[in-house]
C-alpha cells in the first residue's frame, strides 16, 4: 500500500567526490533504505550557495553527486532522487519556518560559528539559517526519519524546535524528525595515515574516492603506514595496522582477511603483500562504481531525465505539504 510506510528524507551537499566513507557510512544504508521506506535523496545545491556563491562548477557537482549516487547502486524508480533548487516549494515554507526560528538559537548553531570562522567576509544570512532551510528540505514532505552523521544531530534538534512551534501555534501538521541509522553501520572507514577517518577535506593522499584511478588506489593503498612488524606472538595490533585490516574487511574476502590475521599472530606478516592483496581488492571494489559514474557522466539526456523524474516526484509530495500549511496558517482567504 502506498503512503503507508515511513518516510525517509537526507540532503547531500554537492561539493566534492565522495569517498570510500561516503560509500560505507552513507549511500550503502539508501540503498538499503529505498527498498523499506518511502525515500526522498536530495542535492542540497541551495545549500552550497551559503559557502560556494561561484557557481561556475555547480551544475558539474551536482551531476556528479547524482551520477555517483546512482553508481552505488540508488534506484530513481524506488526512491525520489532530486535538486532542492528543482522545489520551490521549500524556499517558500523556508520563509514561513524562519518566522519561528529566533535569532539567538541561530547563532549559537556549532556549524554557524565554524563557517563564521572559515569565512569571516561572508557570514551571511543564509549561513545564519542554513537549518532553517534544512528543516524546511526535511518536513517539506512531513519526513520523520532523517539519516545523517553525527554533525547534523544539533540541525535536526533545531528541525524538531521549529516543528513544535509550527504545531503548536498553527495545528498538528509536522511529524517530529529524527535521527535514523541502521544499528550494523556504525562502521568507520579509516584514513590509510593511520590517523581519523577518511575525509573530503583531509589529506587527498590517504582517502581513497570513488573515482580515483585504479593506479591511484594502488599508490595510495603502497604509501599506508606499516612497520617492520610484530615479534611477540598475538601482540595488539598498533592503530594504523588495525585499520589496514578494517579496510580489508571491507573489501577483502574473509579467507585473506583469515590468512593475514594468521600471519599476523605467528609474526610472519609481510605488509607489502598485504597492501599489495588490499590495493587489488581495492581496485576490484572502487572501479565498477567509477566506470558507471563515467557512463552516467557522458549521458545528458539520462541526468535531465533523473532530475525531471526527481522533481516531479519531490514536487508532488511538496504541494501536498504545502496546500496543508497554507490553510492551518491561516494564509487562505477565499
Ligand atoms: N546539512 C547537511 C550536510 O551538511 C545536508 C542537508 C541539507 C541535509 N538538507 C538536509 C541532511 C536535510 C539531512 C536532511 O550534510
Amino acid at each position: 500500500m502506498t503512503g503507508k510506510k515511513p518516510i525517509v528524507m537526507s540532503g547531500i551537499r554537492p561539493t566534492g567526490y565522495l569517498h570510500l566513507g561516503n560509500y560505507f557510512g552513507a549511500i550503502r544504508n539508501y540503498v538499503r533504505m529505498q527498498d523499506e521506506f518511502e525515500c526522498f535523496f536530495m542535492v542540497a545545491d541551495l545549500h552550497s550557495l551559503t559557502t560556494h556563491p561561484d557557481t561556475k562548477e555547480l551544475k558539474s557537482n551536482v551531476q556528479r553527486v547524482l551520477a555517483e549516487n546512482i553508481a552505488c547502486g540508488l534506484d530513481t524508480e524506488k526512491a525520489a532522487l532530486y535538486c532542492q533548487s528543482h522545489v520551490f516549494e521549500t524556499s517558500e515554507l523556508y520563509l514561513y519556518l524562519n518566522m519561528l526560528a529566533y535569532k539567538g538559537e541561530l547563532e549559537k548553531t556549532a556549524t554557524f560559528k565554524e563557517k563564521v570562522r572559515l569565512q569571516p567576509d561572508n557570514s551571511n544570512a543564509g549561513l545564519l539559517t542554513y537549518p532553517v532551510l534544512q528543516a524546511a528540505d526535511i518536513i517539506l514532505h512531513r519526513a520523520s526519519l532523517v539519516p545523517v552523521g553525527k554533525d547534523q544531530e544539533q540541525h535536526l534538534e533545531m528541525a524538531r524546535n521549529f516543528v513544535n512551534r509550527f504545531n503548536h501555534r498553527y495545528g498538528n501538521v509536522f511529524p517530529e524528525p529524527v535521527a535514523f541509522n541502521y544499528n550494523d553501520q556504525l562502521i568507520k572507514v579509516p584514513s590509510l595515515d593511520g590517523a581519523g577517518k577518511m575525509s573530503k577535506s583531509e589529506n587527498q593522499m590517504s582517502t581513497l574516492y570513488l573515482a580515483d584511478s585504479n593506479d591511484l588506489i594502488r599508490k595510495k593503498v603502497m604509501k599506508a603506514k606499516t612497520d617492520t612488524g610484530p615479534t611477540t606472538p598475538n601482540a595488539n595490533k598498533p592503530n594504523y595496522i588495525e585499520n589496514i585490516f578494517l579496510l580489508m574487511k571491507l573489501v577483502s574476502q574473509q579467507e585473506v582477511i583469515n590468512k593475514f590475521e594468521q600471519d599476523y599472530n605467528n609474526c610472519t606478516i609481510r605488509y607489502g603483500d598485504m597492501k599489495k592483496q588490499l590495493a587489488e581488492d581495492m581496485v576490484e571494489f572502487i572501479s565498477p562504481i567509477r566506470e558507471k559514474v563515467e557512463g552516467i557522466l557522458s549521458n545528458e539526456a539520462y541526468l535531465k531525465q533523473v532530475m525531471e523524474t526527481g522533481a516531479e516526484k519531490a514536487r508532488k509530495s511538496a504541494k501536498a505539504t504545502m496546500e496543508v500549511v497554507r490553510k492551518s496558517m491561516g494564509l487562505k482567504y477565499f
